[in-house]
C-alpha cells in the first residue's frame, strides 16, 4: 500500500510535527503543497491531507493542490491541528467529492496558536502538539489508515 500526505503547516509547524511522527514509523511520502502545485499522485493507494486550520478551513495551498491533482476513487484521510481542536474536514471534502473519495477518517489535535490577539496573551495551545498528541496520531494512522487499506 502506497501512501502520501499532502500538507501545509505555515503557522508554527504544528501539523508538520504530527505528520513527521507518522512518517517516522511508517512508509509515507510527504508533499508540501505550499511548494508543489502540480504532481501526479495517481500511483498512491491512500492519500492524506494535513493542514493547520486558518479561518475554519484547510490551508488554501492544500485546497488548490486537491482540486488540481486529486485522482478519482482513492482512499483518503485527514489530519488537522487547530486552536479549537474541531474536525474541519467536512468543508474540505467538498473540494474533492466529485472525485468519489472513500473517506477513512480524520485526526485532529490542538496546535500552538499565536494568531492576532492571542499573541498578546502568550498564545493558546502552548506545547501542542505534545507527546500524547503525536502518539495518538500514530495510533490513528495504525487503526484507521493501515487497517482499512
Ligand atoms: C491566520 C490564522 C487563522 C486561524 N484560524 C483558526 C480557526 O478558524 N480555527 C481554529 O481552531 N484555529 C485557527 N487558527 C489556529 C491554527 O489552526 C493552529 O495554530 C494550527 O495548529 C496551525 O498549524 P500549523 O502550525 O501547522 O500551520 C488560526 C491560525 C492562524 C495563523
Amino acid at each position: 500500500m502506497k501512501t502520501c500526505i499532502i500538507y501545509a503547516s505555515t503557522h508554527h509547524g504544528n501539523t508538520k510535527k504530527v505528520i513527521d511522527a507518522i512518517a517516522n514509523e511508517f512508509e509515507v511520502d510527504l508533499i508540501d503543497a505550499t511548494s508543489v502545485k502540480e504532481k501526479d499522485i495517481s500511483s498512491y493507494d491512500v492519500i492524506g491531507y494535513a493542514s493547520g486550520i486558518y479561518a475554519a478551513q484547510f490551508h488554501q495551498a492544500v485546497q488548490n493542490f486537491a482540486s488540481v491533482n486529486m485522482p478519482r476513487d482513492k482512499k483518503v484521510f485527514f489530519i488537522m491541528t487547530s486552536a479549537t481542536n474541531k474536525d474541519f474536514s467536512k468543508g474540505f471534502v467538498k473540494t474533492i467529492e466529485n472525485r468519489n473519495p472513500a473517506i477513512l477518517g480524520a485526526f485532529t489535535c490542538k496546535g500552538y496558536n499565536t494568531f492576532g490577539p492571542f499573541k498578546l496573551i502568550g498564545g493558546t495551545g502552548k506545547g501542542h502538539p505534545d507527546e500524547t498528541d503525536l502518539k495518538d496520531a500514530v495510533e490513528f494512522y495504525k487503526r484507521t489508515v493501515l487497517k482499512e487499506s
